[in-house]
């Protein structure tokens, strides 16, 4: 059956069954990829590096992040919406630090335990066999930290989602920024969380650590232009040659839905290229974008 055909199946038995066509997007969504030509899915919701769009945020956020860590300045803290580009950031600078010269622990999960915490942190720095006790630990991270910068490494020390990390374990890596040698310190850490970081942060508990933060950053969300910008980015990457094209009335709808965050412009923008191909049209209206936005509401609700 032709792409169209397909399309045009599933529209009937939607019709006939009642069921929305989203219902039908997992079957759809690989059809629209070859209807319009793209080489990949365009609003993946993945955070891979290679989609990505240097905002002015985006792009200060970065700077604040090589700066940080080539300057050493122990806590960097990146705060974000969620869905405002942290992790595919974080993914972008890890890739661009020289690996001949600098070791990264990314923790991703940081509901943990102190202990854990440590573990993680070796784990992720390629030791086979860590210790058990969170004594032992710290001393054979300060020993592996040693070694490595006795080689002329650096360590860098990734936290993404730290709104989760209890005071005990915040304690804990604050501890592990004091390691030094009587010339540097042993390990740069980047903080990445939501906006309850910055609560967490303020607390009394945390004061201390507070005083470690020289460099502090937030993201923003986009702009309507930058907007603009970042779909027609994230389709010229994905080989589309023109189409299918939005509308200025359907970008408009998407940004007031959005609020310019790129994960909730992600989602509308894939239902909306999935309903215009469903109507098997080159162009995204308005339309497409308000049935994407409300059925994005009635699954937020
Ligand atoms: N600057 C950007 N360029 C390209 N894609 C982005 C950008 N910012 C966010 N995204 C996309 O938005 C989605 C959410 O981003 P993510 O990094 O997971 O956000 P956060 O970690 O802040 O919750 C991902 O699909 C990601 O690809
Ligand atoms: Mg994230």
């Amino acid at each position: 059956m032709s792409l169209k055909g397909q399309a045009t199946f599933f529209k009937s038995i939607s019709r006939c069954f009642g069921v929305p066509f989203w219902g039908w997007a997992k079957y759809c969504a690989p059809m629209y990829q070859s209807y319009y030509g793209f080489t990949e899915m365009p609003f993946h919701i993945t955070p891979d590096p290679k989609f990505l769009y240097l905002s002015e945020t985006h792009q200060e956020a970065l700077q604040h992040l090589k700066y940080g860590v080539t300057e050493k300045k122990g806590f960097i803290v990146l705060i974000g919406e969620v869905g405002c580009g942290k992790t595919t950031l974080c993914r972008k600078f890890m890739n661009e630090l020289d690996p001949e010269h600098y070791d990264t622990a990314l923790v991703l999960n940081p509901r943990v335990t102190e202990t854990q915490m440590l573990k993680s942190i070796l784990i992720e720095l390629g030791v086979p066999e860590v210790a058990r006790t969170k004594t032992d630990l710290v001393a054979q991270i300060n020993q592996l930290l040693l070694e490595r910068i006795a080689r002329g490494r650096e360590i860098v020390l990734i936290i993404d989602e730290a709104q989760n990390l209890s005071f005990e374990v915040f304690e804990q890596v604050r501890l592990l920024s004091n390691l030094e040698t009587d010339k540097q310190k042993l390990l740069q850490i980047i903080l990445m969380g939501q906006t309850e970081l910055k609560d967490r942060l303020a607390a009394e508990e945390l004061r201390q650590l507070r005083q470690r933060i020289l460099v502090h950053y937030e993201l923003r969300p986009f702009s309507r232009p930058e907007m603009d910008r970042y779909i027609n980015h994230r389709l010229t990457v994905s080989g589309s040659m023109g189409r299918p094209h939005f509308t200025p009335w359907a970008l408009r709808k998407i940004f007031s839905a959005s609020r310019g965050i790129p994960r909730i412009i992600n989602n509308l923008c894939d239902k909306s290229i999935l309903s215009a191909f469903i109507r098997e049209s080159d162009e995204v209206t308005y339309w497409d974008a308000r049935r994407s936005a409300r059925d994005l509401e009635r699954l937020t609700d």
